[in-house]
Parts: structure tokens; sequence; C-alpha cells
């Protein structure tokens, strides 16, 4: 069969990589794609929001599946306009994207079905969210609703810091539209998780726990980023914290989207705070994770098309998921100055040597070809990623590859991982799981 890919980051390059052990396909194309992704797929010159391109693209090749990496394309409706047109696509509609789309809409849906997420209020006037943050007190939160490629959140330790957040999400419009609204929220406690799971919109189906590192630098200090590395398992999400998530956020939450009228179908992201026994949902994202999905593909034995073909089919609960008990790690290179301004064009060296280093896998984010080498085109360029029979392993093999690689000015962080590895105990090699959807009920 056909694939097409949307995207050009390091998840698409994952998903590329994943796709192309299934052998039930033998052609991939990805739009856009990236020098890494070449050699694995057809890159196409169609960006991810350009959805009528896309559909007569799939169309004149006759793809027989398109998988949707960005949320970009999803809260365009490309899985809307690309069923309408009888094509096959993977991920939610625009009406159930509106979980990642809009963050006012998602806090009035957990508070609906009283998910757990910190308390929060929604204003469309400068002056009143002012007034309200001078009611509450620091250290807030301060969130523009709409898209905002995660740079719309800000964590303000001062009132002063969450009222300039106010200022620039709606008189600078530094969001754009997406700051029409914003949310002015308690700041959590805790330790960060990942939980994404496949839906049907009738079974769920989780993939591993996994864990981002948000920040730009070590000890998790300085702006956030789209993630500068990840791994997966987390041992902040113990069994019971999983069997609590599926039980109070992941099974209310795809209930209520079909109570909704917005059933929902593809992957299901819950970004949460974990803090002893409270879990509270501080985001949804209707897509994988990147970097989470470089270590969790690493991690899934079973044909990742299969899921996918299950999912658009709605019968998920034939799936038994494997998965490879060995922990995984990706450690993300990016352009020096990244989340600000950065430079590009930056050849770089050594990513063979570091591709021999076993167990690992060199995945491209932001890369291009110029005069026959690798040079950086983007923020975050790679995400090196490493299997091991346990933690520490998986993390010396990473950095191992990354100590191959270099470019002018390129910078990662030197502590992804080391947070697990308190309880490294907990995440050993264990036995070869698999797993079963659960059915969400009524
Ligand atoms: P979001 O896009 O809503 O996940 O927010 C991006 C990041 O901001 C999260 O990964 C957290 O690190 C932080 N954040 C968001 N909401 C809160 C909150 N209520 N309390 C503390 N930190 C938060
Ligand atoms: N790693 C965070 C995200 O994909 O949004």
């Amino acid at each position: 069969m056909k694939v097409l890919v949307i995207g050009s980051g390091g998840r698409e390059h994952a998903l590329v990589w994943k796709i192309h052990q299934s052998p039930r396909v033998n052609k991939i194309y990805c739009a856009p794609g990236n020098a890494g992704i070449k050699r694995m797929a057809e890159c196409v010159e169609l960006s991810v929001t350009d959805v009528d391109g896309l559909v007569r693209f799939a169309k004149k090749e006759e793809i027989d599946l398109t998988v949707v990496g960005p949320e970009l394309s999803l809260t365009a409706g490309i899985v809307d306009i690309f069923e309408q047109q009888g094509l096959r696509i993977f991920g939610p509609s625009q009406d159930a994207a509106i979980l990642e789309g809009s963050k006012v809409y998602t806090k009035e849906f957990l508070e609906k079905y009283k998910i757990p997420s910190a308390k929060f209020k929604v204003f469309n006037d400068r002056e009143k969210a002012k007034k309200y943050i001078d009611e509450c007190g620091a250290p807030l939160v301060v969130k523009a609703d709409g898209l905002a490629a995660g740079k719309g959140v800000i964590v303000s330790s001062t009132v002063q810091e969450a009222k300039d957040a106010v200022d620039l999400i709606m008189r600078d419009k530094a969001f754009g539209d997406a700051g029409n609204l914003l949310i002015v929220e308690e700041c959590l406690k805790g330790e960060e998780a990942s939980f994404i799971a496949f839906t049907d919109g009738k079974t769920i189906l989780p993939l591993p726990t996994s864990q981002d590192h948000k920040a730009a630098f070590d000890g998790d200090l300085g702006p956030n980023t789209g993630g500068m590395g990840a791994y997966s398992p987390a041992p902040v999400v113990t069994e019971k914290i999983a069997e609590q998530v599926m039980q109070q956020v992941m099974l209310p939450t795809i209930q209520g989207m079909a109570k909704e009228g917005r059933p929902y179908k593809g992957m299901l992201y819950a970004g949460l705070m974990i803090d002893g026994d409270n879990v509270n949902v501080l985001e949804f994202n209707c897509r994988f994770g990147d970097p989470e999905a470089q270590p969790l593909l690493m991690r899934l034995k079973s044909d990742v098309v299969d899921i996918f073909d299950a999912v658009i089919d709605e019968c998920l609960d034939q799936i038994k998921m494997k998965i490879d008990p060995r922990p995984t790690v990706c450690v993300v290179m990016a352009s020096g100055g990244y989340p600000g301004n950065y430079e590009s064009g930056k050849v770089i060296k050594g990513l063979e040597k570091a591709s021999d280093v076993e167990d690992v896998v060199v995945f491209h984010a932001g890369t291009t070809i110029e005069n026959g080498e690798f040079a950086s085109a983007g923020g975050r360029v790679l995400g090196v990623t490493a299997v091991g029979t346990d933690l520490e392993k998986a993390i010396t093999s990473a950095y191992k590859a990354v100590g191959h690689i270099a470019w002018t000015g390129s910078s990662f962080r030197t502590d992804i991982g080391a947070k697990a590895l308190k309880n490294v105990h907990e995440i050993t090699m264990g036995k070869e799981v698999e797993n079963k959807a659960k059915p969400i009920g009524s």
C-alpha cells in the first residue's frame, strides 16, 4: 500500500521510520518532509496546511492511508476534507481537534465533565484579567486561547509577570487571533508526564508513558521549547497512576466528546501534572507528541499501520499492541539560540558515525541538503534516540552518538532522562508488555 505522512519534524521522521518497517507498505510519501526522511520516503513540496493540494496529491497518487503529524493540519479540518473525498486518513476531525485548538473550550469541557485540572477564569478584557490577577496573587499561568506553536503559555512567578503576559497576548497580539481570549490559571506543582493513546471513539489503547523536557536548558531552566528530549517509560506514572489517568481523564474525555457531538478518533495526548496521588490535566494535544513520538515508536513492536487502520475502521479492540520492555531516550540537538533567534544552513558533521552507535537511531527534525551535505534548517535539528536494557544504558548510548555530531552553534541538554534515574529500579527491563484497548463505557 501507499502511505502519505504529513509534516516535517522529528515526529514525522519517526513515523516514516516505523511505517517503513511494515510489510504492508511499499511506498511512502512525506509532505513536506526533511533531508532525513528523504532516505525512506519521497518528499513532496506541499505545506501541511495546503489541504486542497494534499487532497489532489492523495487522489492522483491513489494514496491508501494518510497519517497526519502536526496539529495545524488537523485544526484546519484535513481529516473531514479527506474523508469527504473518500480518502482514508488517521486523525481527529476538525470538531474533535478543538481539544488542542482552543484552550478555553478544553478548560470548560474539563470542568463540565469533572476531569481534574487547574482552577481558571476566561477573559476577553485586559483590565478585568489584571484585576483578577491582583486578587489571586502569584504564581499564576496565563494562556492564549488558540494555537501558538507551544509559546502561548506563560508561567508567571510574580503578579507583574502575569500582567505583562496579559498585555503580550491581548494588547500586543503576540500570537495573533489566538489571543482574542485568554485564561488565567492556578499554577500547579508536581512532575509533568505525557499520556498518549490511540482511540477509535469506542475503546482507548494507551502507549507506554513518556516524559518530555520542555525547558531549553539543563535543570529545567530557561524558556519553554517544543521539547528538548524525552524518554519512555516515565516512572512518575506508576501503574496505579496510569489506571487513575485512564479512569479520571482518558475515558471521560472520549465519552464527553461523544456526548458533545464531537466524536474523537485518532491520537489523544494528555499533558499531565502529577503530584503524589494528584493528577491534573495541563493540556490536550490531538496528535503524537514531538519528541515523545521518537522514543515511543522505537518501543512499539506491533505494525503501526495495523493500528492506524483499526482506529479508522473502529475496531481497535482487535489490536494486541506489543511493546518493547526496554526503555528509550531521545536527546534533541538544536540550533544555538533556539527557541529564540538562531542561524540555519550550518553543515552537520558526524551523522554517519553517530548512526553506527549500537541501538541508536538519529531522527531528523530540521535538516536539508546543501551541496550534497546535511545542513541545519530549523530550531530543533535532530532527535538522537537510543534503546537500552536499562535507562542508564539508553542515555549513555544516546549521548555517545550526540558526541559524534556537531555543527556551528549546535546545542543540547546534557540531563535528558536524569530525573528518571532516581527511580531507575522501576524502569530496568521488565516483561514484554501486550496492551489491549479498554472500552469507554457510557
Ligand atoms: P500547555 O501548552 O498548556 O501544556 O503549557 C505548556 C507548559 O506550561 C506545560 O508543559 C507546563 O510546563 C506549563 N504549565 C501549563 N499550565 C500550567 C499550570 N496550570 N501550572 C503549572 N505549569 C503549567
Ligand atoms: N512535546 C510536546 C508536544 O508535542 O506538544
